[in-house]
């Protein structure tokens, strides 16, 4: 990440540092924490991509290692890196809970302290959001470095044109540029144009996914974006029709994709 702003990478850390040590699966999931009807338990799911036995793991922005556990539980080799010390305690504490130790680094995703070609499997969910476009495309090029040739890459992002997501941008943008709050997280939204632009030279494969449709469920301020403003009752019904048009878009309806609210990056090396 740009250091030349000492400052506000302080402050980043920080917002990660507090969030750890208050409500870390709050911090790192946001409201996808707190609707089971929709995402199930998410705290303990399997991880959304295959893992082998005995594969050199990497997990880029582990968090407080929701994916890790299940990672260790599937007899893969795995490390663990964050920006975030505190992050790094919480995941050491989860995995002690579930009999798991596995080595954690602390760094930053755009400058990997690992040597090329040293993993089977790199992924990174839910954090390329709140880098810039410049470092987004530093942390392709490190995965693509630090991958071995022919093994495989996912990365979990935010997409651009869901509604839900166009309406956060519409919040941030106000509340950036008109209120003048000051945040050191600011969320940025990925179009399946510019990661296929981005990935066409480091990797020989990239395909896209797209995942939960669904109407905007609250509103992104400080204050409410935990309050969700559709009835439970609707969760599971939204659910259903989330995963008819996951599958329409993903299959016969590819244009669909843009308006997922997550996108599921696989790459090949
Ligand atoms: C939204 S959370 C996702 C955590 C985890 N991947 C998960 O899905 O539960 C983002 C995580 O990325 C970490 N992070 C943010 N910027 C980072 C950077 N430049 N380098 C390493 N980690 C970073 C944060 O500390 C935080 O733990």
């Amino acid at each position: 990440m740009k250091e030349n702003d000492q400052k506000f990478f302080r402050e980043f850390i920080d917002v990660w540092d507090d969030g750890a040590q208050r409500d870390a699966a709050f911090i790192t999931l946001g409201v996808e924490a707190i609707l089971p009807d929709y995402y199930g338990n998410l705290l303990d799911a399997p991880p959304p991509f295959p893992v082998q036995k005995g594969d050199r793991v990497l997990d880029l922005g582990c968090g407080w290692g929701r994916v890790l556990k299940p990672v260790l539980d599937r007899g893969a080799r795995a490390i663990g890196l964050d920006i975030s010390h505190k992050m790094l305690l919480a995941t050491q504490k989860h995995l002690a809970k579930h009999n798991h130790a596995a080595p954690l680094a602390r760094g930053d995703v755009t400058r990997l302290p690992f040597e090329n070609e040293s993993f089977d499997m790199v992924y990174s969910l839910l954090v390329l959001q709140h880098l810039s476009k410049e470092n987004g495309k530093e942390v392709f090029a490190e995965v693509s470095r630090v991958l071995c040739k022919g093994k495989d890459a996912y990365i979990r992002v935010p997409s651009r044109f869901a509604p839900e997501n166009l309406l956060f941008a519409l919040l941030q943008f106000a509340r950036i540029h008109i209120f003048r709050v000051k945040d050191p997280i600011r969320m940025r939204f990925y179009r399946i144009g510019e990661i296929k632009k981005v990935c066409r030279n480091l990797f020989t494969r990239c395909e896209i996914t797209a995942h939960e449709f669904r109407p905007p469920w609250n509103f992104h301020t400080r204050k409410t974006w935990h309050i969700i403003i559709i009835p439970r009752f609707l969760h599971r019904p939204l659910r259903r029709l989330s995963d008819k048009i996951e599958t329409l878009a993903n299959g016969k309806l590819p244009f669909l994709k843009h308006f997922g609210v997550t996108l599921m990056i696989h790459l090949t090396k």
